[in-house]
């Protein structure tokens, strides 16, 4: 008797524990190289003081804050050595098609420009280091896509 119940409670606990676990599941599966690095981002900041940015970049941090929480500290993006708008925007994509991510495509696009913005301010020794080396068109692109989000929230 004992024994049939365990063997019906079993399996529900394990989908359970799927379904709940899914974002720590998927950490699991990461390679060492990666793991050393998320956790390395994940010691650093765990905020980022948005009190001098426009006041529609300070409402996207707040959007920033909370979808990208779900499964990792915000200290991972805030840390991470992403910073030009072509690997904020494969990245934002990379994290929105995550199952159980919550993040739609308004929610996306105002992650991405915070980001952007964000990393042109914060980390732009690393923006310029990127950008020396990136192919001229890679260059260009960029530093129109800084502009054009500087110029949307600096009003
Ligand atoms: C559904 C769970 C989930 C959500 C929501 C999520 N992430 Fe992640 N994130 C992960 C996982 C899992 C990893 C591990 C590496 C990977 O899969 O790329 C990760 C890794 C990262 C990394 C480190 C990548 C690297 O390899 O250096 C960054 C940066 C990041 N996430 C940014 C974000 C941002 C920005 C958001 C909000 C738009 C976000 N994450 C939301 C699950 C999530």
């Amino acid at each position: 008797m004992t024994t049939n119940i365990k063997l019906i409670i079993l399996p529900l606990c394990l989908t359970a524990l799927t379904l709940t676990g899914s974002a720590r599941a998927a950490d699991d599966q990461l390679d060492e190289a990666t793991k050393a690095r998320v956790a390395k981002f994940e010691q650093g900041a765990a905020s980022v003081d948005v009190s001098h940015y426009p006041s529609g970049i300070q409402e996207n941090y707040e959007v920033f804050s909370q979808k990208c929480t779900q499964c990792h500290r915000l200290s991972r993006p805030i840390n991470s050595d992403y910073a030009l708008p072509a690997e904020w925007e494969r990245y934002v994509k990379r994290m929105m098609h995550k199952p159980g991510s919550g993040i739609n495509g308004g929610d996306a696009k105002k992650i991405f420009d915070f980001l952007v913005y964000d990393s042109s301010v914060r980390k732009k020794a690393m923006v310029d280091d990127k950008l020396a080396k990136a192919t001229p068109e890679e260059k260009a692109a960029a530093e129109a896509k800084i502009k054009e989000i500087h110029a949307k929230y600096e009003k």
